[in-house]
């Protein structure tokens, strides 16, 4: 057994890492055998975005402050992974836990696995299949050198399986959104927000995906569309999306519609009790998302893909897509005609993802098995992670196909017999090496 106090470094720099570490780092410091290292890079530098996002959150400290700011994806990258290396070669960490799929994400994991430190992904095996998308291209990054995978899902574990990840190193951790939802739910009940700030609202909508608003024409479509929904829209606004709406010239435009408002972006509470109080939340955020359902309103996600197809599933989520005229005609049937599928879709995630991860973590490092893979070659056998995803026992499990309509709607397809057809083929190579 390993002796004295496991040292985990928490590595994150943007709004929701905060959040959906929150349950992992209070889990951590009130452990007794963890030492958490809290290391902030910076990658969220505003006062709108860092401190002020993190007032009335309980917290532990943070030990490290970066400020690597932000610029393109290879300058910010490159700038993360210097200065994340220099802090966890002084700290010398049992474990680093990483959440999500930001430029933070993968550079805390990539400086960590190189310096042969485990890395503990939390949100792993989340996947909305788009490569245009730079945060899948950081999913499967993150996921590609972890060791450790915290799957908030059943969907998110089986992508894990699918691509060879061995079952003894993949968990179903619970979603900790839900843990941060819940744990301050009582605190938002007594909550009154400024009604000179926000003032009466329908709608609540936050856009600050690259593929909407760095594209000149899209943004403008975005807000057009916003401009024909029939109801208030409150709308606190990302730095980057206020950046691009005064680059492209279209701050006339939103400041000339009657319906809109901006705010500058709210601390989490206040942000959380804006959206409890909304009839619809438009988003493309994959947090907004996950939140939406938790609290039980109806959301439209402006993407054409999500990495959280559960929330479709369960009705409360609808995928509009790029087409803004879906996006408003759907907003305005909601406004219109409250849906009775948006409106009473139950939660899919389970809570508690921030406890079951530390005590997974401590107990496998007192087994010391919190340690990276590294496959025995003796006897000449070389490992095939592909074999062992096509073992019988586990066929049926990996069966399911994700599809959507194209109207936004999604299910669940099964169809074994086609599966076995492919492993059938898939499988008769291996029949030579035997
Ligand atoms: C990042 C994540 C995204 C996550 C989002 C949450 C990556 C690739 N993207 O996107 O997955 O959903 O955080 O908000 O890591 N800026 C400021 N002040 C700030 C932060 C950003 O002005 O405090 C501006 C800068 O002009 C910057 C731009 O916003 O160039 C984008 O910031 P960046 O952190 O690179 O990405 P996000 O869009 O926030």
């Amino acid at each position: 057994m390993t002796q004295g106090k496991m040292k985990i470094c928490f590595v994150l720099g943007t709004r929701p890492e905060i959040t959906k570490l929150y349950s992992v780092m209070n889990a951590a410091a009130a452990h007794n055998n963890v030492t958490p290292i809290i290391i902030h890079t910076g990658q969220h530098y505003d006062y709108e975005m860092s401190q002020v996002f993190l007032e009335e959150l309980d917290l532990p400290e943070f030990h490290y402050f970066l400020n690597v700011k932000s610029g393109s994806h290879g300058t910010q990258t490159a700038k993360l992974l210097i200065e994340i290396e220099k802090v966890l070669s002084s700290e010398q960490p049992d474990c680093v836990i990483v959440l999500g799929d930001t430029n933070t994400t993968i550079t805390g994991a990539l400086a960590a696995s190189k310096l042969g430190i485990p890395v503990a992904h939390v949100e792993a095996g989340c996947r909305s299949f788009d490569m245009a998308m730079p945060e899948e291209i950081n999913r499967l990054v993150a996921d590609a050198i972890s060791s450790i995978f915290f799957a908030p899902s059943k969907v998110a574990a089986l992508n894990l399986l699918y691509e060879g990840r061995s079952q003894d190193r993949v968990f179903l951790a619970g979603n900790t959104v839900v843990d941060i939802v819940e744990e301050t739910r009582e605190i938002r009940k007594s909550m009154i927000l400024d009604p000179e700030q926000i003032g009466e609202y329908d709608v609540v909508v936050t856009l600050h995906r690259q593929e909407n608003v760095d594209d000149k024409t899209r943004l403008r479509n975005l807000i057009e569309g916003l401009r024909r929904i029939e109801g208030k829209i409150i709308f606190p606004i990302h730095p980057r999306t206020r950046k691009n709406l005064d680059k492209f010239g279209l701050m006339d435009l939103v400041n000339s519609s009657s319906n809109l408002k901006l705010i500058k972006p709210l601390n989490f509470l206040s942000f959380m009790k804006l959206l409890e109080d909304a009839r619809m939340i438009i988003t493309d955020s994959g947090g907004v998302q996950e939140e939406a359902v938790m609290l039980g309103v109806p959301c439209i996600t402006a993407r054409d893909t999500t990495e959280w197809p559960e929330t479709v599933w369960a009705g409360g989520n609808f995928l509009a897509g790029l087409d803004s005229d879906s996006m408003t005609e759907r907003a305005n049937e909601i406004i219109n005609f409250p849906d009775e599928e948006l409106d009473s879709s139950v939660n899919p995630f389970e809570g508690n993802a921030g406890t079951r991860i530390i005590q997974i973590l401590t107990e496998l490092w007192n087994k010391n098995k919190l340690t990276i893979p590294k496959p025995s070659m003796s006897g000449g056998k070389y490992p095939l992670p592909w074999l062992r995803k096509l073992d019988d026992s586990t066929t049926d499990e990996y069966s399911t196909t994700l599809l959507f309509d194209g109207q936004g709607r999604g299910q669940v397809e099964s169809d074994n017999q086609t599966e076995k057809k492919v492993v059938r083929r898939l499988k008769d190579p291996t029949e030579n090496e035997e």
